[in-house]
């Protein structure tokens, strides 16, 4: 049986209301969400549009603070300094310096992990290679495609070899050759003892990778367990969980 040591994440009974200006509640994007990742697992977090999923991430990093509930990472607050130094993440959209090359980028990224020169030499190297964007290394991000500009993301969240790796749709805006890479390198670094927890709505690209998924709707949980205990695809299953009742109205438009 899993000892606490073996839970990376958990949040117990999370809930975020986000308030206007006059603190007025406006959206409850999270609602009593419990939910616990496991040390070497990819743990899916999968939902439609605005179902809360980076809401949770952001809990879970610390970048905003859950109105009611208990979030902890490595059994720590999240947010704290010695729970941040063993993660790394992977925004939704890629914040990138459009000035900075992809070398200078990653280069910047060392130093917040406090790096010493000869390790940052080398894993910048290391990634560059990894994420195929050697050969453009020293051109600025400012002028990469969105792929190119996601892969820069990608290896950026790699730089500190985090601990837990936390990706918010990691295959948005990629191809297909590209998609099937991070998806055989998330496999890859899980099975050499990383911790993954991803968002998605590709359901394939989940079914695919993931261990463990839960999936939100309307800032709940729906379902949460073992892909290979579905007994059905994922996309089935997420369909008959969340997708009733909901489709676009076009005959008025039309008429
Ligand atoms: N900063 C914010 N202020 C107000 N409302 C917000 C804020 N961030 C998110 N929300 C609302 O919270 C809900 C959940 O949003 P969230 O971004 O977590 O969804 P998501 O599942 O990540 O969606 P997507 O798949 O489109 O990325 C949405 O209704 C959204 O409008
Ligand atoms: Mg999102």
């Amino acid at each position: 049986m899993a000892d606490a040591c073996d839970t990376i994440v958990e949040l117990k009974g999370v809930e975020k209301t986000f308030r206007d200006f006059w603190l007025r509640p406006t959206v409850k994007a999270v609602d009593g969400l419990d939910l616990s990742v496991r040390r070497g697992e990819v743990f899916g977090l999968l939902g439609p549009n605005g179902s809360g999923k980076s809401t949770t991430v952001k809990m879970i990093l610390g970048l905003l603070a859950p109105s009611a509930g208990k979030v902890a990472l490595f059994g720590l607050p999240p947010g704290s300094p010695s729970a941040r130094a063993r993660l790394g993440y992977l925004p939704e959209l890629s914040y990138l310096h459009p000035f900075l090359t992809a070398r200078e980028t990653l280069r910047y990224y060392a130093g917040l992990c406090d790096l010493d020169r000869a390790t940052t030499r080398e894993r910048i190297r290391e990634l560059l290679d990894m994420v195929g964007l050697s050969d453009v290394a020293d051109r600025p991000v400012g002028g990469f495609s969105k792929g190119m500009a996601r892969r820069v993301a990608l290896a950026s969240s790699l730089i500190g070899k985090p601990e837990l790796l936390v990706l918010d749709e990691p295959t948005s805006g990629l191809d297909p050759v590209s998609t099937n890479e991070v998806k055989t390198l998330v496999k890859t670094l899980a099975a050499g003892g990383m911790t993954v927890l991803m968002t998605s709505h590709l359901l394939g690209d989940a079914e695919e990778t993931c261990d463990r998924v839960a999936i939100l709707n309307h800032g709940k949980s729906v379902a949460e367990g073992r892909v290979s205990d579905l007994g059905t695809s994922l996309q089935s299953f997420f369909l008959a969980k969340v997708g009733e009742g909901r489709r676009f109205e076009v005959a008025p438009f039309l008429k």
